[in-house]
């Protein structure tokens, strides 16, 4: 039995030094501890077999549960499992991906990014930075070896906001991490619709892109308003979260079962007692929850709201599996690249509006509170004029200047300065970053390729430039990537 100072040893071990600091005590419930403090080494690689998978982006008019019947334009990549499609690997299998553009409009430039993913550079789905968009009617072709075990996830890098409202993302799955077999393995891909009558709403407005973002009109997972998902009853279950939405930032909990965080996006951490945890869209957190007795339910939910919203329901079902106390077995060490923060190259990293969104963002609050309107900005579309101007864009463009120019093999620890009164999840391609410390108080040491950055907040994530190529860095915040927070960097 664990005392509380076990529990600060345990933290201690997964410390990076200094800079990590000491944790929030709410992430430290006194009395409660569990053994695993180190996470073992991958075990040898199985794998190695080739995983051919045909992606057929298409449109289809249907429904989805959340929908309550009404008919919408959605898209997908695979018919039989339109939302969401799951594609499972082991680790050490290479992936063959065949990516048919039957997308007749508005999709022309599609290329498939696999978010998370360390991929060499000319997999990385980026139009024009690393590829050629393949075509309406055409075909591309990846295929990569994905170093990492974990829950990962795709969707296309060019009228994303469109083409995530209509549901064209994947998830992938890489296998090989556990070092105890769960009790069940549960996708669960949180997105919201912008649902209407008659289909669906415009997915974007000049209000949400200048300011949070355009929400959906129903919240869901797995396309089902709160489905109730049967557990193995008493069992250890782990549920992989993706947050697939183009806007919404759930602060996530479990209510009625004890719950631990074991990875996040994708990487293993020492387990840790799930109190809330806030997922940016592109964020995905793995949990492993003690599923409840037959006949009982918890819930999962979201805290960032004055009632808690309930998003799912777990049912436990089967006879009861008898497990002992709840001691989350721990995942597999990650194989990501440690950084040398003491060679680090220190660079901050600037976050923050164009007067034109300002400007946005102020109509769009003069409107909301019944103020003067202007009209003539109102009818400037500024944020989808914007879309179609940073790269990457139509026709063979001149790439604008690099955010920045990096040494390949070096550790950069950037500091996310964020000047706005938004929150934004910062993605960066190829990569994953050690997320180091934050203005605002202790940070949970752990890898990240998306990190929310909260209003006023500095918040610092080093990463070693191994990963030679040209690499995105955005906000996952759709609307405010595509009105222009987004650049890319050069690795050589
Ligand atoms: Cu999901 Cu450029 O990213
Ligand atoms: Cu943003």
């Amino acid at each position: 039995m664990l005392t509380r100072r076990g529990f600060s040893q345990a933290f201690g071990a997964v410390a990076i030094g200094a800079a990590a600091g000491g944790l929030g005590a709410a992430l430290m419930p006194a009395g409660r501890a569990w053994s695993a403090t180190q996470l073992p080494p991958r075990a040898v690689a199985g794998g190695g077999r080739e995983v051919a998978v045909t992606l057929q982006a298409a449109p289809f008019r249907g429904t989805l549960p959340a929908f309550s019947g009404t008919a919408a334009d959605l898209w997908s990549f695979d018919a039989a499992q339109p939302f969401p499609p799951v594609i499972r690997v082991r680790i050490g299998d290479t992936l063959a991906v065949t990516v048919r553009n039957r997308i007749p409009a508005g999709q022309e430039e599609m290329t498939v990014h696999w978010h998370g993913i360390r991929l060499p550079n000319d997999q990385d789905g980026v139009p024009y930075l690393t590829q050629a968009p393949i075509p309406p009617d055409g075909e591309g072709h990846y295929r990569f070896t994905p170093p990492d075990t974990g829950t990962y996830w795709f969707h296309t890098h060019c009228n994303t906001v469109e083409s995530i409202g209509r549901g064209l993302i994947g998830i992938l799955v890489v296998e090989g991490d556990e070092t105890r077999p769960y009790d069940g393995d549960h996708v669960l891909a949180l997105k919201d619709w912008r649902i209407g009558p008659d289909g669906f709403l415009p997915f974007m407005t000049d209000a949400g892109a200048a300011r949070g973002g355009t929400f959906g009109t129903v919240r869901a997972v797995n396309g089902v308003t709160r489905p109730v998902i049967p557990v193995a009853a008493g069992g250890d279950v782990r549920l992989r979260l993706a947050n697939v939405d183009a806007t919404r930032v759930p602060d996530i909990g479990i209510v009625g079962a004890e719950a631990a965080i074991i990875a996040i996006d994708g990487a293993g951490i020492p387990p840790v007692p799930l109190t809330h945890w806030r997922m940016g869209p592109g964020m995905r957190l793995d949990l492993v929850v003690r599923a409840p007795k037959p006949g009982a339910q918890a819930r999962l939910v979201d805290y960032f709201a004055p009632e808690p919203v309930e998003l799912a329901v777990l049912a436990g079902h089967g006879e009861m599996l008898e497990r002992g106390p709840f001691d989350p077995a721990p995942l597999t060490k990650p194989v990501i690249p440690e950084p040398d923060l003491a060679g680090a190259v220190f660079m901050p990293v600037a976050i923050s509006a164009t007067a034109s969104g300002r400007a946005a963002a102020e109509i769009a609050g003069a409107a909301e509170a019944g103020g003067p309107v202007s009209p003539l900005c109102l009818s400037q579309r500024t944020f989808w004029a914007i879309d179609r101007q940073p790269w990457p864009n139509r026709g063979h463009q001149v790439l604008p200047p690099p955010l920045a120019q990096l040494d390949r093999g070096r550790t950069y620890l950037f500091e996310l300065r964020n000047g706005t009164p938004h929150v934004h999840p910062m993605h960066i391609h190829g990569h994953t970053f050690r997320v180091v410390s934050s203005s605002t108080g202790a940070v949970l040491p752990h890898f990240a390729d998306t990190v929310l950055v909260a209003p006023k907040e500095r918040l610092q994530v080093a990463f070693v430039a191994d990963n030679p190529g040209k690499w995105m860095f955005h906000c996952h915040i759709i609307e405010h990537q595509e009105t222009g927070m987004m650049g890319y960097m050069t690795v050589a």
